[in-house]
């Protein structure tokens, strides 16, 4: 979508959260706590950037502004928040309906597994996607970005995963890019074709490991339909040398990798570390020695508590165990139809910190800055400063900590996505 937005001034904003820091890549220990909080502080985006930054008194005696008043758009912000549009890092829009019947069969006592052994889980969103439109489709995954906006969110990863045939992993990738070109905000997509094997596979998981190395991935890459692959690698889905396997095709073919791991059991890490992917998520079930390697490295650890939470676990992502360990942690929704039907960040902040431990300071941090880092965005998203993206969230709050500490409703004003204003739906 191109973005014609007018100058943009956010003024009198009682917190601004720039988020600013000098230190280059994920931020992790310490640093996770910094929010570079400006108070009565004003935003200043021309041309979808943002250009200035600072206290209120001090913008409105800039000379360019002076001249310029009467063509800028303005908002008020006093008893207002503002901090960089959350970046979802993790999300599986592209499906058609809920899984209502899992839902029940769970609240009756069933588990995740037993669930998808019955033939429910994910392979139940296959049938519906394969037969929908890609209007269709594409609609569904609009509906949800513009959900996700609603809630402060501008930036959205958005993988494919329930098709499962080279056919319905395309269209899901074309489904997502058709929904980015009709928002405002930035939509990543991501090749999921490995996110469990289809039933007409199940004698021969390794021919379908292959047609996602050999036609799934070079497809996408030839026709960019997306950045990213990813692999289920847990449990009843794919084994590390099935992640192998993916990921050097998705290198080869000039895409970068990212891993569900340790959701279900504790997946072996070190065969997939090689490839450098820019983050694993879910990490419930990370053995102990993985986690001083992972602090010495990039790869951001993607904690998606939304999906204890819908699946009733009475445990969540080991977030202390790693942050005090130096891991660079990012929260996202993990927005789909099984374990997490939620667009709000909001309330996955207020999961990290009531049942995960994170002080509302690095919930913030983890769903901006360190989820732009998990995308390859952090030049462009994730922070307020100059040069940035004009992505912010305005909340309706009197200290950054209601973020986090408000849940089942929305304080979510408005979000602004390349200096254009999203209205939250009605
Ligand atoms: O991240 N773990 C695999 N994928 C999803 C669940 C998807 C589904 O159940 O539809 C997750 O939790
Ligand atoms: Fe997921």
């Amino acid at each position: 979508m191109s973005f014609s937005a007018k100058p943009l001034l956010l003024r009198n904003i009682r917190q601004l959260l720039t988020l600013r820091s000098s230190q280059p890549g994920p931020r992790r220990g310490a640093a996770l706590k910094e929010l570079g909080i400006i108070e009565d502080a004003a935003v200043l985006c021309v041309a979808g950037k943002i250009v200035s930054v600072g206290k209120t008194k001090e913008a409105l005696r800039d000379s360019w502004l002076k001249k310029n008043r009467r063509r800028v758009v303005e908002i008020d912000c006093a008893g207002k928040v503002v901090l960089p549009g959350f970046v979802d890092s993790h999300t599986h829009p592209a499906f058609l309906s809920p899984r209502l019947v899992d839902f029940e069969k769970r609240i009756a006592g069933a588990t995740y597994e037993e669930i998808a052994q019955a033939g429910g889980g994910v392979r139940s969103s296959v049938d519906a996607v394969r037969a929908a439109s890609i209007k269709e489709l594409s609609a569904r995954v609009l509906a949800a970005l513009v959900e996700m906006s609603s809630h402060g969110t501008t930036t959205v990863e958005a993988k494919s995963g329930y098709g499962l045939s080279l056919e319905s992993e395309i269209k899901s990738l074309e489904a997502i890019r058709n929904a980015a070109a009709g928002w405002m905000g930035t939509v990543v997509p991501t090749l999921l074709g490995a996110h469990v094997v289809p039933k007409e596979f199940k004698k021969n998981p390794q021919k379908y490991v292959e047609l996602v190395c050999k036609q799934m991935i070079p497809h996408a890459a030839k026709r960019r339909l997306a950045k990213f692959v990813d692999v289920f690698c847990d449990k009843g889905a794919f084994t590390a040398q099935d992640a192998e396997k993916i990921f050097a095709a998705a290198v080869k073919h000039g895409l970068q990798v990212r891993a569900h791991v340790c959701q279900l059991s504790e997946t072996v890490l070190w065969p997939l570390l090689k490839f450098n992917p820019a983050s694993f998520d879910h990490m419930d079930h990370v053995n102990e020695d993985d986690v001083p390697q992972l602090a010495k490295r990039d790869t951001v650890a993607t904690l998606v508590p939304g999906a204890n939470y819908f699946l009733g676990l009475e445990e969540y992502p080991p977030a202390r165990k790693l942050i005090d360990a130096g891991v660079p942690v990012a929260l996202a929704s993990d927005y789909n139809p099984g374990s997490s039907p939620t667009p709000s960040m909001p309330f996955v902040l207020s999961l990290a910190c009531t049942h995960m431990k994170m002080s509302p300071a690095e919930t913030i941090v983890a769903a901006t800055i360190n989820g732009a880092s998990a995308l390859g965005l952090q030049d462009r998203k994730g922070s307020i400063e100059p040069g940035k993206d004009a992505d912010l969230a305005i909340f309706e709050a009197g200290d950054y900590r209601e973020i986090a500490y408000w849940f089942g409703v929305n304080h979510c004003v408005a979000s602004v996505a390349h200096g254009v204003i999203v209205k939250p739906e009605p």
